[in-house]
């Protein structure tokens, strides 16, 4: 496999600081054709997957009994569930329902502000008279698990409207990414850019273009569904930084610029991790 693995790879992450999403995304892709040249750009939606052989037959096996399909069948029956006063998710989500993850993150220019899936499915319990969920909880979990898989095939289509504030946010989880924080001194792009494709002890560090594509997620070392802000803590946690709240501001916007950096790439969730 380690044929898959440029050399180069470590040169070529200079994003520059002035350009814009498009710019971003151009050069987000070409640094990973140029990476793993062997390597179709889609098939990174398998993450690790995609560029080790041995782990890959591992996880088909763990396909054909998907660990996730339980929290499948509990968000189909709560998302299915009217609330008190008659109305539903559906009614928040707009047309496409419940086909819409590849609509999220998106810049809701009313409050100016990223807003996640996770997010939307919360603000439509309050407007209804529901308390929130837990964001890590497991009704959490089931509902975008339900919803991801409605929505597998569909294409990322994040959008960054010509707004200052959408523009900011989008910037701001930039800045995120490319970061060094923590007691290690690590930003995400240096295990998932710079040494992208090695291992980190016992794992291989996956590529980043597709690293929103399928999440929620059922994880081994969790033992059940989780979300897409539970790995970034982790992530920050490994280099030893503190980690910030799931669906806070910073996480919503690293979300927001990390899923236009998968535009175009397909949903493929919800998907099983070691
Ligand atoms: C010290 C190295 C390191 C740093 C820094 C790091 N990660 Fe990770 N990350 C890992 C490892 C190891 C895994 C598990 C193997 C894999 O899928 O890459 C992982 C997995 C992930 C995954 C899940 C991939 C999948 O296919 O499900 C995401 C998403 C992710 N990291 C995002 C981030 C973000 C965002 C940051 C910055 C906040 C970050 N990582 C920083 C090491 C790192």
């Amino acid at each position: 496999m380690k044929h898959f693995i440029s050399l180069c790879a470590s040169f070529l992450i200079a994003v520059p600081a002035l350009a814009g999403p498009d710019e971003d995304l151009a050069a987000f892709r070409d640094f990973y054709i140029k990476s793993f040249p062997l390597v179709e750009l889609a098939d990174h939606k398998d993450g690790a997957y995609a560029l080790d052989e041995a782990k890959r037959e591992q996880w088909l096996e763990m396909e054909d009994f998907p660990p996730y399909e339980i929290a499948v069948d509990d968000g189909a029956e709560l998302y299915s569930e009217a609330f008190p006063n008659g109305k539903s998710y559906a009614d928040c989500l707009g047309e496409q329902a419940p086909a819409v993850k590849h609509l999220y993150p998106r810049f809701n220019d009313n409050e100016g502000r990223v807003e996640t899936l996770e997010w939307v499915l919360n603000t439509c319990r309050l407007a209804n008279g529901l308390p929130a969920l837990d964001y890590l909880g497991e009704q959490m979990a089931a509902l975008t698990a339900y919803i991801a898989m409605a929505s597998r095939g569909k294409k990322v289509n994040v959008v960054v409207p010509d707004d200052e504030r959408a523009l900011a946010a989008y910037n701001a989880g930039k800045q995120f990414y490319y970061s060094r924080r923590g007691q290690l001194n690590f930003a995400c792009s240096s295990c998932h850019m710079q040494i992208t494709g090695r291992m980190l002890r016992a794992e291989r560090l996956s590529a980043a273009i597709g690293h929103t594509t399928h999440w929620p997620v059922y994880r081994g070392k969790w033992e059940r569904v989780g979300a897409l802000h539970e790995r970034f803590r982790e992530c920050n946690e490994q280099v030893r930084a503190v980690p910030f709240e799931p669906q806070g501001e910073e996480y919503r916007n690293l979300e927001y610029f990390l899923t236009y950096m998968n535009n175009g790439m397909e949903l493929n969730g919800p998907a099983t991790r070691k």
